[in-house]
């Protein structure tokens, strides 16, 4: 069915090509500037949204084996994702029980538990709490109110989603509104990570506003991506995830038959994932060199410590095993996002946050060719306008856009 659904987004495309057209926003969206910079809007977007949702965080491949592990900080929030010898994905808030240490640092591994560098109290990858140094001087401690607090977390489409909140009731279906199923074509579970790499950048909104946008292709990447570079695209939305993606990428589809249409056809173009993720490159990309394999770069992006700050972890995921004589070329095309993103578009950005913080101006403007940018700020808007015991309900409405 999911494939049925990229049939009719192709053939969508493919009219929209023979008629030099893309299907335009109803109108133009108007944000207050304030919204990028007002401290007190910023707190309340990362615990509405951030604290609240559930964000892909990691990825099946980089934890295929029992005992595979991730460590890192999000929003502030230690985050251990670890999967059990019974083969499922857990996440804990990565702190101990005894008296908050990180129990274990930043980055991947493979362990039978974890024990933690303070003390000594060790869990299993379950998160139990299974051994205390000296255990004597505790008294007649009860173990299992003292294991890692469980965070919510699922495994799907090769992604690993976790919820910041231990207490969220939040349903994860809901939230995906079926984009999983879509995600899932684009074979993550498959994938190799080949490389990672982190950006320092402007809000977190100003970054966003740049994933959900091709307008600016061919200007502010003129020299990286080229004049000609598509800029006009459609945009296709699942509760509050969208795929943007230019009818300029079907022109092989609209020379062939329906039936000879392969998944690569089918899937080109930007998926982006509310509220933070970017997936770009992979063989549909207009940045494919034409070589062998094309990594997909998934931006992960966080707020930092104030409403001017932002971290973007670029991954690169390979769909195919990597190749040690390709090594070079995938040193290249790190290089080639981490300097676009970094000496384009947050050059940009942060010039974008200075200027709007100058108040001269009381709104930005979306036009009708911005149509991903929109959904994105009325569901930003939603989300802060709904109280916690209303989520589930905003999410099975979803949000007019
Ligand atoms: S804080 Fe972890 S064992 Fe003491
Ligand atoms: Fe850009």
């Amino acid at each position: 069915m999911s494939r049925e659904q990229l049939v009719e987004m192709a053939r969508r495309e493919v009219e929209n090509l023979a008629a030099d057209r893309i299907d335009l926003a109803e109108d133009v969206y108007r944000i207050p500037t304030s919204a990028y910079y007002d401290p007190d809007r910023w707190r309340l977007e990362v615990d509405r949204i951030f604290k609240r949702l559930p964000l892909a965080l990691g990825f099946s491949c980089e934890m295929p084996d029992p005992g595979d592990y991730r460590s890192l900080e999000v929003c502030g929030v230690p985050v251990l994702m670890a999967r059990d010898i019974d083969g499922e994905v857990r996440a804990f808030v990565n702190m101990c029980s005894h008296r908050g240490a990180i129990v274990v640092d930043e980055g991947r591994g493979n362990s039978r538990g974890f024990r933690c560098p303070y003390h000594a109290w060790s869990y299993d990858l379950q998160g139990n709490l299974v051994s205390i140094f000296d255990s004597g001087n505790f008294g007649d401690v009860d173990k299992s109110c003292y294991g890692l607090t469980p965070l919510p977390c699922a495994e799907r489409a090769g992604l690993v989603w976790v919820t910041l909140n231990p207490n969220s009731d939040v349903d994860i279906d809901l939230f995906l509104a079926g984009y999983d199923e879509m995600l899932d074509h684009l074979g993550f579970a498959s994938c190799h990570v080949i490389g990672r790499q982190n950006l320092d950048g402007p809000n977190w909104k100003v970054a966003y506003d740049g994933y959900r946008d091709l307008y600016h292709i061919p200007i502010l990447h003129r020299n990286s991506f080229g004049p000609d570079s598509a800029y006009q695209p459609d945009y296709y939305a699942w509760g509050s995830h969208v795929r943007m993606v230019s009818p300029t990428r079907f022109t092989r589809p609209a020379d062939l038959p329906e039936d000879q249409w392969e998944l690569e056809d089918l899937t080109p173009g930007i998926w982006t994932i509310f509220p933070n993720i970017s997936i770009a490159g992979g063989r549909g990309s207009a940045a494919y060199d034409g070589q062998g394999a094309s990594p997909f770069m998934v931006s992960q992006m966080f707020p930092g410590n104030s409403p001017e700050e932002s971290v973007t972890i670029q991954n690169f995921l390979l769909p195919e095993e990597p190749d040690p004589d390709d090594e070079e070329r995938y040193a290249e095309i790190m290089k080639m996002y981490f300097d676009v993103v970094g000496d384009e578009d947050y050059y940009t950005g942060f010039r974008v946050q200075r200027a709007l913080k100058t108040g001269a101006k009381d709104h930005s403007l979306f036009g009708r060719n911005e149509g991903g940018g929109q959904m994105f700020h009325k569901w930003v808007q939603a989300l802060i306008d709904t109280e916690d015991k209303d989520l589930n309900a905003l999410l099975e409405r979803g949000v007019e856009v």
